[in-house]
């Protein structure tokens, strides 16, 4: 199988193929998800809370970005990867804007995702320009986190419905293709799916959009304190790794691990020759 490209991705949309997105951030994941056919890994900057654990994305710098793709390009051999372009690092200069698209492709990415609507069409028309497929993001958009005044939902009154949807348009003629849409009403999700000819891939965005993506610690379940509402968890990662690592505490001051098993030996002849020589020298 080859590697999926975003030509793939707008193939999948018009023939009515739901697409599957999932954050990775090291090499394992991605080979992981990889493996079990996911089509596009999202080196998200949510690394910024779930690997980094902070607050937020804000901190998160392009060399991390940077960083975590490299091992995730090792990790897969299928999945399209698509890399976040971390906060501030285009919305002041567009030229910026596509140096640093540059660094991430570099890096081993095969496309860039950006936050916000109309107000980086300039930089989104300029990194495509350049020859790098962007991924455009609106809604709740968490890098604009002290703006939006929290992570809430977007667009539920009629004129911020309204201005998603346009923003929506205006990405796609600015020339992004696909857009995630975050935390919106699923009746606008709905419209907006029907009205743009690119895929738009959903989270906590409804049923209706062309397909969806999820943070891998979220969908696995590691976090046992703070579920977001649209996310379903598909393993209780939490409670099995806890509860392996008790087990092998519990065998170690046990005295039950290592055992034999998992313990090398040397032939009995040399082991007795090794012990007279260190019983001749006085050292047992
Ligand atoms: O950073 C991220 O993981 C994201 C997804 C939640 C869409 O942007």
């Amino acid at each position: 199988m080859k590697r999926k490209t975003i030509k793939d991705i707008s193939v999948m949309k018009k023939a009515g193929k739901k697409i599957s997105m999932l954050t990775a951030y090291d090499y394992f994941s991605a080979k992981l998800i990889d493996q079990a056919g996911v089509d596009i890994i999202l080196v998200g900057d949510s690394l910024g809370m779930v690997i980094q654990g902070k607050e937020n994305t804000l901190q998160v710098e392009l060399e991390d970005i940077i960083y975590h793709t490299k091992m995730v390009k090792r990790g897969s051999k299928n999945a399209l990867i698509t890399a976040d372009l971390p906060f501030m690092t285009y919305q002041a200069d567009t030229a910026e804007a596509v140096k640093n698209a540059g660094r991430v492709i570099k890096a081993g990415a095969s496309a860039v995702k950006l936050e916000g609507g109309r107000e980086i069409a300039a930089a989104v028309k300029k990194i495509v320009e350049a020859g790098v497929p962007v991924v455009g993001h609106i809604g709740l958009t968490p890098q604009s986190v002290h703006s939006l005044g929290g992570f809430k939902v977007q667009g539920k009154k009629k004129e911020s419905a309204l201005k998603l949807f346009e923003d929506a348009l205006i990405l796609q003629k600015a020339g992004v293709s696909a857009i995630v849409l975050e935390t919106i009403p699923a009746q606008l999700a709905e419209l907006i799916t029907e009205e743009l000819e690119i895929a738009t891939i959903g989270i906590g965005a409804g049923e209706h959009c062309d397909g969806q993506v999820l943070v891998y610690h979220d969908l696995l379940g590691y976090d046992d304190q703070f579920k977001a509402k649209f996310v379903r968890s598909y393993a209780d990662l939490n409670k099995i790794i806890t509860g392996a690592v008790k087990d092998y505490l519990d065998d170690l001051k046990g005295e039950k691990f290592p055992g034999e098993e998992e313990s090398y030996y040397m032939e009995e002849d040399i082991f007795n020759e090794v012990k007279k020589e260190l019983t001749k020298n006085g050292n047992n």
